[in-house]
């Protein structure tokens, strides 16, 4: 077994980009923090929680695309290095693994995350679970550093989860230009997006009743306290879902439940927050089928085919660079 392990993102750079877009962040009107900061090794496993809610569908339906799809996945891409971004714990990419090597093609793979912590113990996990198997892990942002991807084999690069919603439009289209630029002509993308679909099974999914959604949401602060040395009182802000119908996405915010001064003792800055203020924390993008195809063609892939569940609430697109 060969398992290798990339450090694209030092402790330190984590930590410079922490306090970069914590500055930022919490001195703009309205407040804001960006996702990626929820995943620390308990945020990672309060994903995982999630993942399991009788509310949250985004994961079991995929799962349930890729059981059906994965075959052809692996026959059509070619490929036999799977790439993953944002690999979280790799659990369903297990059945990407299961049928590449079905397919006698599976040579390398290669997950990339932010959170270290995770990515070692799935990692650990798969090295036991699939002997023979070339695992190069990258600790790594998708946003940042996608040029610095394992070249080995020939790829195709997994995005699941519906991941690619949690960037913002301009974000998301300078993710797949990058991405595109990144890959050789003939490699392939698969893209796991969630659908739009009734806000009253979509908002659930963001704010389930037994809380592990609301709790997901507050890590964010916990972070905030332990880094950078901040008082958050993190029981004072309530987690909100809410569908925003004219940009197609889910908005996650804090919402501050009194006044409150909190003092970000690395950063020598104070912050005020009104009762009641909102603070975005996330947005999970959802799409149309016809919408995702625009956005792979428009970055300089071709769509080779696309799958989604019987409700139309998950797509998979096969796309190839070209
Ligand atoms: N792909 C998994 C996990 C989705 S949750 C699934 O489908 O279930 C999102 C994952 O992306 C988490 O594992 C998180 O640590 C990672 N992540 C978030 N922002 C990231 C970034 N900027 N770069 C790399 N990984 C990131
Ligand atoms: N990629 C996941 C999604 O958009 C992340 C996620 C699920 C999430 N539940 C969340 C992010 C709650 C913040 C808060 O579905």
């Amino acid at each position: 077994m060969t398992a290798l392990l990339d450090i694209h993102l030092t402790v330190a750079d984590a930590d410079a980009a922490l306090r970069a877009d914590a500055r930022a962040g919490l001195t703009a009107h309205p407040k804001h923090l960006p996702p990626t900061w929820f995943y620390d090794a308990r945020g990672s496993a309060l994903f995982e929680r999630i993942t399991e809610l009788p509310e949250y569908f985004p994961t079991r339906t995929e799962r349930a695309l890729l059981e059906r799809t994965a075959d052809a996945i692996a026959i059509t891409s070619g490929a036999d290095t799977i790439v993953e971004l944002g690999s979280g714990s790799s659990a369903k990419t297990r059945l990407l693994l299961d049928a590449f090597r079905r397919a006698r093609s599976l040579r390398r793979y290669v997950p990339q995350d932010v959170s270290e912590p995770a990515l070692r113990e799935a990692m650990s996990a798969l090295a036991a679970d699939y002997p023979g198997l070339q695992l190069h892990g990258v600790v790594g942002d998708f946003t940042a550093h996608l040029d610095r991807l394992p070249a080995e084999g020939r790829r195709m690069v997994a995005f699941l989860g519906g991941t690619i919603g949690n960037l913002l439009p301009a974000q998301r289209a300078e993710f797949l230009r990058a991405l595109r630029a990144a890959l050789r002509p003939g490699e392939a993308v698969l893209l796991g997006t969630g659908l739009v679909v009734d806000p009253a099974v979509l908002v659930p999914a963001y704010d389930d009743a037994a809380g592990v959604t609301a709790e997901f949401n507050r890590n964010v602060l916990h972070v905030l306290n332990r880094e950078l040395g901040a008082d958050f009182d993190v029981e004072a802000f309530a987690h909100k879902a809410l569908w925003d119908a004219r940009n197609e996405w889910i908005e996650m915010r804090l919402v501050a439940q009194r006044a409150m001064t909190v003092a970000l003792a690395e950063l020598g800055l104070t912050v005020r927050f009104a009762a009641g203020e909102e603070m975005c924390t996330e947005v999970s993008a959802k799409f149309r089928r016809p919408g995702v195809r625009a956005m792979v063609e428009q970055a300089g892939f071709a769509v080779v085919d696309s799958w989604a569940d019987p409700d139309e609430r998950m797509a998979l697109t096969l796309a190839r660079a070209v």
